[in-house]
Order: structure tokens, then sequence, then C-alpha cells
């Protein structure tokens, strides 16, 4: 089997200021040029550091993982299409009149406006919880069927996801470790080639590459494992 896109490694910017991101984009990009931002960054500088980002050309991957009632999801989804955000989590576990209030108002939102609209990501459950696959597989199912662009889970069942849902839609898996290396608080992790040859598109990567000596070497590194890891095929 062949994959639409080509994988892509997300730096999980988990610093504590701004100008801390600041150093980390302009030492990755363009090696990187997609940065999630998440609650903690955001909830201390807000859209600011999704300007930083913008103004370096840098694509936003907005993980505030919503949950909510359908209007107030329906409402922040599309000011984050207002913020241009290539991508944005939310819930699947908060419903499917939730799901598609997110899903409508994104479509509205970009319509109305000269914002792209952005890949809607339901998050299965947190890779820092234990979850069978079922449990997984049912989330992906629901998130799938109300419109979502795809789902958030770890490379230990993107494979099985693969197999089981015959649409097309995206894999992000975070929880990327190198063999031997520190799990930090992540319960369910796999390496950079396990979750390439998994079928994940887009792999998350925080600690292993801000904790790095040389970021950028490992940056490089690991996406050097993801190229290779795709020319041996994939084992979905
Ligand atoms: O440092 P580490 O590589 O573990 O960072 C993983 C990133 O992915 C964190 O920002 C975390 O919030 C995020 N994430 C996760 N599990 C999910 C969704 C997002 O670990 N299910």
């Amino acid at each position: 089997m062949r994959r639409l896109i080509s994988p892509k490694l997300i730096l999980a910017l988990d610093v504590d200021t701004l100008v801390k991101a600041e150093r980390l984009v302009d030492r990755l990009y363009p090696k990187i040029d997609t940065f999630k931002v998440g609650s903690y960054l955001f909830t201390r500088y807000g859209p600011r550091v999704i300007e930083m980002l913008r103004g370096k050309r840098a694509q936003v991957f907005l993980d505030l993982k919503y949950l909510d009632i359908p209007n107030t999801v329906a409402k922040a989804v599309s000011a984050a299409v207002r913020l241009k955000v290539k991508m944005l989590t939310l819930h699947i576990s908060g419903g499917r009149q939730m799901l598609s209030a997110a899903v409508v108002s994104a479509k509205k939102e970009a319509g109305s406006g000269n914002a792209a609209r952005p890949l809607l990501i339901g998050i299965t459950v947190l890779t820092s919880q234990k979850a069978g696959k079922e449990k997984v597989l049912s989330l992906a199912k629901t998130g799938i069927d109300c419109g979502l662009d795809g789902v958030v889970c770890s490379a230990n069942e993107a494979g099985f996801l693969r197999r089981r849902i015959k649409k097309d839609f995206v894999i992000v898996t975070p929880g990327i470790r190198s063999s031997g290396s520190a799990m930090d608080d992540q319960k369910r992790v796999a390496t950079v080639s396990q979750a390439v040859r998994a079928g994940s598109n887009f792999l998350v990567i925080g600690r292993p590459i801000l904790k790095a000596k040389d970021p950028l070497k490992t940056a490089e590194e690991l996406i050097g494992e993801a190229y290779g890891a795709g020319d041996q095929g994939f084992n979905y």
C-alpha cells in the first residue's frame, strides 16, 4: 500500500516562554515547518504565539483539544480558522453533535473569509493513558464518520486503524521515542520508523528534540529516519 502524503515531523513547542519558542523556530525552520502550540503556551501568550509563527512562514498545529457543548466548540473552531491554523484538535469523546457542529463551523468560516479550512483532528485516547485498540477504533470511526479529517492515536494503533477503516484519513502520532530513550510520562510509545511504517502521516515530537543537546541535528536524524522508513514499505 502507498501513502498519499509523505510523513512529516511536527515539533511540539512545549516550552515556557515565547522567546524560547521563537529561538527554536529560528533554529529548526524550514527543516521543520509545522509547530504544535499547546494549551500552556497559548494560555500564556494567546494568539501572539500564532502570529510569531505565521510571521516566520511556519505552519501552526493548534492543539487545544476542544471538548465542550457543540455551540462553544463550534465558536472556538471558527475563531481558530480566522487565526489561519493548518490543523487543530478536538476530543472525539465530546460526541457526534459536537463533532458535526465543529465541521460545519470550520467549513462556514473558511467559506466566508480568506482562510483555508484547517484539518480537524480528533483525539482518540491520550498516549499518556492506557487504552484497548477497540476503544481507539470506535472513537476514530465516530470521528471520521462525523467528517473529521483525521485522528490522533499512538503508533501502536495506527496500523490497526489503517486496516480497519477503509476511508482515507490523516493519522497524527505523538509518543515518539528512540529505542532505549526516556519515555517521560508517555505510556504507548514507538520509534519514528515504527510510526511511519504503521501509516502515520504526522509525527508529533516534543521532548526528544527539545531536550537534545543539538535540536537541529536530532531533528535532521529523525527526519532521515522517517524518509528511510517509507522506503521500506508499510506494514498495514
Ligand atoms: O514530549 P513529547 O514528545 O512526549 O510530546 C508529545 C506532545 O504531543 C505533547 O505536546 C502532548 O501534549 C501531545 N499529545 C500527546 N498525546 C495525545 C495528543 C497530543 O502526547 N494523544
